[in-house]
């Protein structure tokens, strides 16, 4: 199968990609799929910024492409509603949501349609930070302004709590070099560009084993 069809095919794991702005990490699935590293198959970029770069990269790929912005008056619920009914509205609902860069907080609701039997939301998230270190915004800026002689990526499911939810995979690397914030968000997105889709070749297809904790409130994930 040559590259240029690959991200057409029914083969693959269907995914809706979430993303509020540049899309870098939009572009390193897009390249892993192409590749054939990474099975999966996106069936649409969902933006909640109209003028969010990712949206034209997904079109120029010829991936739907849908701005949904958060209008003055909605909840956050009946916001993830309008964008459930419109994955719904679909022909085939996607089994994942892949959030790259999406800067919003998400409810019980929007989780729930992505619910599996073993208890997780197919929902995954990457975060710029070693989690639980440095959650919100800005946190290779965090870690740079702290003195940290190392940042991280962290891959995770997502939960209700925000960049919270089981860890799927974690790479650090070291900043003692770096004089600027630029610098080690270079070094971080070029991490998170092999790491993300790297981990997502195992957690689409849900090759891995959970394992909750004693108290139940944990639950781990290792690749099986
Ligand atoms: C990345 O640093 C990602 O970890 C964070 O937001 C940024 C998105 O970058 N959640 P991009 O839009 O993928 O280039």
């Amino acid at each position: 199968m040559s590259s240029a069809t690959r991200l057409d095919t029914h083969l693959g794991v269907p995914i809706a990609l979430f993303a509020s702005g540049r899309g870098s990490n939009f572009d390193a699935i897009v390249a892993a799929v192409k590749a054939g590293r990474l099975n999966a198959r996106i069936l649409c970029v969902i933006s909640d910024q109209a003028d969010a770069p990712v949206l034209e990269k997904a079109r120029t790929q010829k991936i739907p492409a849908w701005s949904l912005p958060r209008v003055p008056g909605d909840s956050r619920e009946s916001h993830e509603k309008k964008i459930l009914d419109a994955l719904r509205a679909e022909k085939e609902f996607p089994r994942f949501a892949v959030l790259a860069g999406y800067m919003r907080v998400l409810t019980e609701n929007f989780l729930e349609p992505f619910r599996s039997d073993r208890g997780y939301a197919r929902v995954v998230n990457i975060h710029p930070s070693l989690l639980p270190a440095f959650p919100g915004r800005d946190s290779y800026a965090q870690a740079f302004r702290y003195g940290c002689k190392r940042a991280g990526v962290t891959v995770h499911l997502v939960d209700r709590e925000v960049d919270s939810g089981p860890i799927c995979a974690q790479e650090s690397f070291s900043i003692e070099s770096c004089r600027s914030v630029e610098e080690v968000e270079r070094l971080g997105l070029a991490l998170e560009h092999r790491l993300y889709p790297q981990t997502l070749e195992w957690v689409l297809p849900e090759k891995f084993e959970i394992e909750n904790d004693s108290d139940g409130r944990r639950m781990r994930v290792r690749p099986s």
